[in-house]
């Protein structure tokens, strides 16, 4: 089966078994076969987060479980569970029409729910830690349903217990703590979002419009993997001692930073890429895209081993020229070839 078409790199690689499944019964269904046959099993959601370096063996699961409802909702405070398969975007479009705010900041971002904590996702000075409440999963180590309090998680900077270890967990569906508009807390700190909210002039807070500007900036600088394949960020921002980025900064007094809890200090691996010169770079199939030197694009026929190819040159470059070891982001999947 091609998996083209369950990956936003649009990486044309084969996967043994693949199997859509739509209910708890279909998942426990599905990892007893597996069991039975000895296949490996690779969960797949939205696809918007992997690199297929491969032909994946065995059997492939794309988590497609539906369902999302409110479960408390007071003056203060509000609660929302949603189940794994569903649409991140939608669901942050639900809670804003239902007047609850938390999720403005993280409108746009493709992939499916049960996604959204292995990677911890962030964006515009907020990540999914700030509101995920708890969540319950499959532990395929223990063969039961557990449930996790977001202290369990262990999340941090794009990273959770998930993504430590890998297959463990099945993330079944997720709850999230919102705020009802009127006592919501808004995050506009971010400088381009700040700026865009500025300019409209309103002086009530307003989650939707939040919402709308981080749409716009989105759209502006992120290619829409519908139009042009990508994973998003295909590196990490690195986070670096202090020391280090003092010394770094003396040498690139531009180097955009961000201070982090502890010291440590955080650097914008697009402006290190952008500077080197990679922005706009084609080669065959595979580039950096045009308007943020962060995504990896795919100009269509690109195999896993010609992203990974240029995203090797881009960090030995980055090495020689600034001495730091950017990661990939997105999690690799399949056996390359050789
Ligand atoms: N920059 C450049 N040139 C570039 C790209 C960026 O100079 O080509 C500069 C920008 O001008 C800005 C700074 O670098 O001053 C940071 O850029 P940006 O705000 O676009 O964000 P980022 O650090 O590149 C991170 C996340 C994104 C998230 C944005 C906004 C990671 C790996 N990426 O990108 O997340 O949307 O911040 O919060 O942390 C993703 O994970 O897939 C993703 C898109």
């Amino acid at each position: 089966v091609s998996l083209r078409t369950c990956n936003s790199l649009a990486i044309d690689e084969l996967a043994e078994y693949l199997v859509e499944v739509a209910s708890y019964a279909e998942l426990l269904e599905a990892l007893t076969l597996a069991r039975q046959h000895a296949w490996p099993v690779t969960l797949l959601g939205g696809g918007s987060n992997v690199l297929l370096c491969g032909p994946v063996p065995g059997l492939v699961i794309v988590l497609a479980l539906r369902g999302r409802r409110l479960l408390q909702r007071s003056r203060t405070e509000a609660l929302i569970e949603a189940e794994a398969g569903e649409n991140w975007h939608q669901l942050v479009n639900w809670t804003l029409d239902m007047g609850l705010a938390g999720l403005e900041n993280l409108s746009l971002i493709p992939g499916t729910v049960g996604a959204a904590p292995v990677q911890n996702i962030g964006a515009y000075g907020v990540e999914l830690e700030q509101c995920l409440h708890s969540l319950d999963a499959y532990d395929r180590s223990q063969n039961k349903i557990v449930s996790l309090m977001a202290d369990d998680c262990q999340f941090a900077y794009r990273d959770s217990l998930f993504k430590r270890s890998p297959g463990r967990f099945v993330i079944l569906r997720v709850r999230l703590r919102l705020w009802p508009q009127a006592v919501a807390p808004l995050h506009i700190d971010y400088a381009p979002l700040a700026r865009a909210w500025q300019a409209t002039g309103l002086v009530s807070p307003d989650a939707r419009v939040v919402s709308e500007l981080v749409c716009q900036i989105r759209r502006s600088r992120l290619p829409d993997p519908a139009v042009l394949a990508n994973a998003g960020s295909f590196f990490h921002n690195p986070i670096v001692s202090g020391e280090q980025a003092q010394a770094l900064l003396a040498k690139h007094p531009a180097l955009v930073h961000y201070p982090q809890a502890g010291g440590r200090v955080k650097l914008a691996a697009g402006w290190l890429i952008d500077q080197a010169g990679w922005k706009g770079y084609r080669e065959g199939p595979v580039g950096v895209h045009a308007e943020q030197a962060l995504v990896l694009v795919n100009h269509g026929g690109a195999k896993g081993r010609d992203i990974l190819q240029l995203a090797r040159r881009i960090q030995a470059d980055i090495q020689r020229r600034y001495g730091l070891e950017l990661q990939i982001e997105p999690q690799a999947v399949g056996v390359p070839s050789l």
